[in-house]
């Protein structure tokens, strides 16, 4: 099981586009994939088509928290990928976390782990995080495998990315199984010598980290989220180029943790 947690602080990066697409592209190689919505945002929840006033708070995280089995709260989408829908009650989430034994940093991991021992398990757990550190992210860290972080040209996004990295390091020493951070460049185009010398700090500084995939602006993006489909099933005039760069961005991931 890869567990991938979608973070950065910085918020509007485009964690929920990537989580969303990349799982349901992970789903059309044949792996059995769950999203699990970690935002009071809802976004993911919805852009799958969870209808959120058929959500009771305990349907989400909150009730994994306080002991619900994972199966209970998972529900199927027309893509394909299975959803831990959010609430909007999960504005509440991080003092739940809080005052739950251990702070509940092993709440999600021992929630994935009974599911996985059930045969109930998945190849692929996405986790759409809120552009938030703090409880949430750190509950998530404790059970990913890996941590992929959506950047674009902005000296802001690079602070939020060595925070980031500051926590996957810490969560670390709790989960051995955390392999680092993972970079996508999205929103990423290299117009004039201001976005190259960007993109040179960025790759003096994590290339190690950055992945070679690198998601351009498009509208089949944004459009998609609007009528609650994945880009694979949006038919518009740029969806196919950017269908193309999930699926890469799938064989790399799986190509770098089978490798590892
Ligand atoms: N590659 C892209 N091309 C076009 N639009 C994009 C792209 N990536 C993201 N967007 C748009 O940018 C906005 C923010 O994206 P998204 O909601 O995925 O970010 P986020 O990091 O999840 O935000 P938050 O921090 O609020 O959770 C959305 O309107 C989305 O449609
Ligand atoms: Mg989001």
């Amino acid at each position: 099981m890869h567990v991938y947690a979608v973070a950065l602080e910085k918020g509007g990066v485009g964690k929920t586009s990537i989580a969303v697409n990349l799982a349901v592209a992970f789903a059309l190689v044949d792996l059995k994939v769950l999203l699990i919505d970690l935002d009071a945002q809802c976004h993911a929840s919805q852009w799958l088509g969870v209808q959120i006033d058929q959500v009771r708070p305990d349907d989400s995280m909150l009730g994994v928290v306080q002991g619900r089995p994972l199966a209970e709260c998972i529900r199927p989408t027309q893509e394909n990928v299975a959803v831990v829908p959010a609430h909007p009650a999960m504005v509440g989430l991080p003092a739940m976390l809080v005052s739950a034994p251990n702070s509940g940093i092993f709440a999600l991991k021992n929630a994935l782990d009974k599911a996985q021992a059930s045969g109930a398990g998945h190849d692929i757990v996405i986790l759409d995080l809120a552009p938030a550190r703090g409880p949430v992210q750190a509950t998530a860290l404790a059970a990913a495998t890996r941590c992929i972080a959506p950047v674009q040209a902005e000296d802001l996004v690079l602070q939020s990315l060595k925070a980031l990295i500051d926590s996957v390091d810490q969560a670390h020493q709790i989960n051995p199984r955390l392999r680092g951070v993972s970079v996508v460049r999205n929103r990423y185009a290299l117009r004039g010598t201001v976005d190259h010398a960007y993109d040179q700090a960025l790759c003096d500084e994590y290339g190690p980290q950055l992945l070679r995939t690198i998601l351009p602006t498009r509208a089949a993006l944004r459009h998609a989220a609007g009528v609650q489909q994945s880009v694979f099933r949006y038919a518009s005039p740029d969806a196919a180029e950017v269908r193309t760069l999930f699926i890469e961005l799938v064989d790399e991931l799986l190509q770098l943790d089978e490798a590892a």
